[in-house]
């Protein structure tokens, strides 16, 4: 989500602190990237991830994806902000990660692609018992759980100075927004308005038909395939990088109207990132919670 304040998040977060249950208001690409990943998950992996949630999500994953949205602002999460995205030289269109992975401050690894590694190796030492106990697990899985929707969103792995093409203010159809915003909500808000009734479980059977016996079926086990964490954290932050300088900013400039040609041609890529996010994410459940745990034996 964008990197700026919500007017809702203080709101969110009394509500929260007040009824556990506001914490599922719908984020739709986190709902359905976290939908995804649960109904591809093994018998083991789905219970160990159960048995992390809170008893009130009554074991829905998805329920929790967009809580660390909603937190990043609060102090004592200060430190996550960062980690929801990547900052990349303007119209360079790469990723390096010891280059580019750090926040505005030159720490390293404070971005989503360390995020990601660093959730999944607490969850990996957790699981072999070696985990450290001032680590909590259930937020280890909700960061993993989030971060990997955001490193497959491509404006999230952006130019620098628009920062990820939220200085970019243009208009969506007849409303204001920005670019970055654009490929977070807008894109997925049209469809479902178009295609499916707003109905997003409409949306999401669409997104799993085409993975399972549709367009992309073919292209899942390259999707999932990984050996080194580090290397397909960093290969899945480079595809982001690529479709936002080719498909995101390509063409677009602030104070433009955007509408049917670009939601048109856009919205095949922000679907399929979000098929590519979930099924990535149950790739990494399956592996850590799973019987063998030999794929990531190189995660620290
Ligand atoms: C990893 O997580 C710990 C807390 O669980 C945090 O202190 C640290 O900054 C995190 N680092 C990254 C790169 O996410
Ligand atoms: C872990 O984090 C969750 C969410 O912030 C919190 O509700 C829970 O109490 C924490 N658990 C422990 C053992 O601190
Ligand atoms: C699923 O694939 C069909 C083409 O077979 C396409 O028209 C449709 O937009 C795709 N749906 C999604 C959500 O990607
Ligand atoms: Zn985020």
């Amino acid at each position: 989500m964008g990197r700026f304040v919500w007017g809702s998040v203080v709101l969110g977060f009394v509500l929260f602190m007040a009824v556990p249950g506001a914490f599922a208001w719908s984020k739709e690409g986190h709902v359905m990237t976290c939908k995804i990943a649960q109904s591809l998950l093994e018998a083991e992996a789905n219970e160990a991830v159960k048995n992390l949630l809170p008893d009130y999500v009554k074991g829905d994953l998805s329920a929790l994806c967009v809580w660390p949205d909603q937190i990043r602002h609060w102090y004592k999460y200060r430190w996550t902000s960062p980690l929801h995205f990547i900052d990349t030289p303007d119209n360079d269109c790469s990723f390096d990660y010891s280059r580019d992975c750090h926040d505005s401050h030159d720490a390293q690894d404070m971005c989503v692609a360390g995020a990601v590694q660093n959730f999944t190796s607490q969850l990996l030492h957790y699981r072999e018992g070696t985990g450290d106990r001032r680590h909590n697990m259930t937020e280890a899985l909700l960061f993993l759980s989030h971060f990997m929707g955001d490193v497959h969103q491509p404006m999230h792995v952006g130019f620098t100075s628009d920062e990820g093409g939220n200085t970019i203010a243009l208009r969506w159809f007849r409303h204001k927004s920005n670019l970055h915003h654009v490929w977070d909500k807008e894109i997925i808000a049209q469809a479902l308005k178009d295609y499916y009734e707003k109905d997003l479980s409409l949306l999401l059977e669409d997104i799993q038909r085409n993975y399972t016996d549709g367009i992309w079926s073919d292209d899942v086990p390259s999707w999932s395939h990984c050996n080194d964490l580090s290397k397909c954290v960093n290969m899945w932050a480079k595809e982001s990088i690529q479709i936002a300088c080719k498909w995101g900013y390509e063409g677009v400039e602030s104070g433009m109207t955007l509408s049917d040609d670009y939601f048109e041609s856009r919205m095949p890529y922000v679907m399929k990132r979000i098929a590519q996010g979930g099924i990535r994410l149950a790739m990494i459940l399956n592996e850590v919670f799973g019987d063998s745990q030999e794929g990531f034996a190189a995660a620290t």
